[in-house]
């Protein structure tokens, strides 16, 4: 056992998600800037730092040319990030159609397009058909970079099709795979045409992990009643190999926004945000623009509270920043108008010459404009309908030390389930609850805030991001090591 158990002293790791940490951009024939992606995976995965890690992905741009493609991966290659060129039919039916238009809304039980439905189902043969290509693009990526003893983390809906492929290139392989969505009840799940497909190609990993218990028991149901295999409280089991399956729930580099409060800029910013909120409260939601984030309901809830609680309307300020994703799919152009008009009419409806109730930006923000913004903010919102876990309300809770302000979430993100203790938790769809949340958060006394703001704030410092990687690839090695003396017996 011990000979197997020599680790080297970094683990080297192959992380293989869909999304770079980094965005291209083109700026000329052969030069290019990068620019940090936006979204919980990348936030998380930089947080981890103990690795001797490389990141394989997409870019997030098509690159058809050979001198483009060159200077990107040279670019890439100082981030060590290495790119998979995806072209933009493939991008097209792979991320937009199958990734994001079918099973990005079955997964957070928002079922397929409504207006859609018809088309999708007949683009649906077509766009699993890309999807495995796409996983099989990724998959070549890997295996020319894979070196022995090579850990290879796969992560994310984008890439379930991905474990089988690595594992029919080399059964050796150490091959783990990470939800970073909630994986919903089998009877959702088994609606998908090609739900037997994925969940096998799935199962090929050695470790198989979600944010939650309630997510990897809906795994391991769909596995028995679609699959017919045996569930086992380690995992599932076919044919006498077993494919743990567990919950790692993910955290943040919590250091990192604490250790930016301090910095003079972030001071400054904190400064100039006091001044220009002087006698209001100020309320937060910060969100990608995705309809799982729950953000007309969210929106609707503050509009009731300032409508049931006349005497707030000019003490109250909400702040939505709101980052443009998935631009090309129809459902999210939707939801922008839907947003900018529900947002126009209620400033309309209780603005005043000199003052707005809500401020809606369509952006994302610096990380130290952000850190500003969560230290001043007295009311954290988040409302969304489904989240695998939702690290905003991680990142607030860390950067509220000295406020100690009140999150309010809803019990539909699997955070609610680390922080629930110390939020206000609500059911988004119910804008009455949110709106008397809203009055119950504004008014909690501080003894109270402190309490529910201590539960949560030693929640977020000790489960961190590094801590949940270290803890999923040291089982991977585990599970691994185990399965090779059981073949030994
Ligand atoms: P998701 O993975 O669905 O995007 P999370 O809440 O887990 O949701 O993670 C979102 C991440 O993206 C956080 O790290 C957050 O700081 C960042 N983010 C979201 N919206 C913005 C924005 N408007 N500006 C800057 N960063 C943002
Ligand atoms: O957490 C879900 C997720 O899909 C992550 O994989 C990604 O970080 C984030 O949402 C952003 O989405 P996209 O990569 O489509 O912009």
């Amino acid at each position: 056992y011990e000979k197997l158990d020599v680790r080297p002293l970094r683990q080297r790791l192959l992380v293989v998600a869909n999304r770079l940490p980094v965005s291209a951009v083109r700026r000329g024939e052969d030069s290019w800037s990068l620019e940090i992606s936006a979204g919980g995976l990348v936030t998380a995965l930089l947080g981890v730092k103990e690795f001797e890690a490389r990141w394989i992905g997409w870019a997030g741009v098509n690159v058809p040319d050979e001198v483009g493609q060159k200077a990107l991966t040279k670019a890439l290659a100082e981030k060590r990030c290495i790119p998979v060129f995806l072209d933009e039919e493939i991008v097209h039916q792979y991320y937009n159609g199958y990734c994001n238009n079918i099973l990005w809304p079955l997964f957070h039980y928002l079922g397929l397009p409504q207006e859609d439905r018809l088309a999708t189902t007949r683009s649906f043969q077509s766009q699993f058909a890309a999807y495995k290509k796409a996983n099989q693009m990724f998959a070549d990526v890997v295996n020319q970079h894979y070196e022995e003893g090579d850990v290879v983390w796969c992560h994310d809906y984008h890439l379930m099709y991905l474990p089988k492929c690595l594992k029919e290139y080399n059964n050796n392989m150490k091959v783990g795979w990470f939800l970073h969505t909630p994986f919903p009840s089998s009877e959702i799940h088994r609606t998908l045409p090609s739900r037997s497909d994925l969940l096998r190609s799935v199962l090929a990993a050695d470790l198989v992990g979600f944010h939650t218990y309630d997510y990897a028991r809906h795994f391991v149901s769909a596995c028995t009643r679609i699959l017919g295999l045996e569930g086992t409280p380690e995992g599932v089991e076919d044919q006498g190999r077993l494919t743990r399956v567990a919950a790692f729930p993910i955290g943040i580099d919590s250091d990192r926004f604490i250790r930016a409060l301090e910095l003079p800029q972030v001071q400054e910013h904190i400064k100039e945000l006091k001044e220009r909120f002087a006698g209001r409260k100020v309320m937060l939601g910060v969100d990608r623009l995705d309809m799982i984030k729950g953000i007309p309901q969210k929106i609707l809830a503050f509009e009731k509270f300032l409508e049931e609680n006349s005497i707030w309307r000019d003490k109250v300020v909400l702040l939505q920043i709101a980052v443009p994703t998935r631009t090309d799919v129809p459902e999210y152009q939707k939801l922008t108008s839907q947003v900018h008009e529900i947002v126009g009419r209620i400033n309309g409806r209780f603005g005043t010459l000199t003052a707005v109730p809500i401020h809606h930006l369509d952006r994302s923000l610096d990380f130290h404009a952000l850190c500003a913004l969560y230290a001043v903010t007295d009311v954290a919102l988040v409302t969304s309908l489904r989240d695998g876990m939702n690290l905003v309300s991680y990142e607030f809770v860390a950067c509220q030390d000295s406020k100690k302000g009140v999150l309010i979430l809803s019990e539909f993100a699997g955070a609610a389930q680390s922080l629930g203790a110390g939020a206000i938790l609500v059911n988004p769809w119910n804008i009455t609850e949110v709106a008397d949340s809203i009055l119950q958060a504004l008014t909690m006394s501080p003894e109270e805030r402190e309490k529910r703001h201590r539960h949560n704030f030693v929640h977020v410092t000790t489960h961190t991001a590094q801590e949940w990687a270290e803890t999923f690839v040291s089982e991977l090695d585990d599970t691994v090591i185990e399965a090779k003396l059981r073949t030994k017996q």
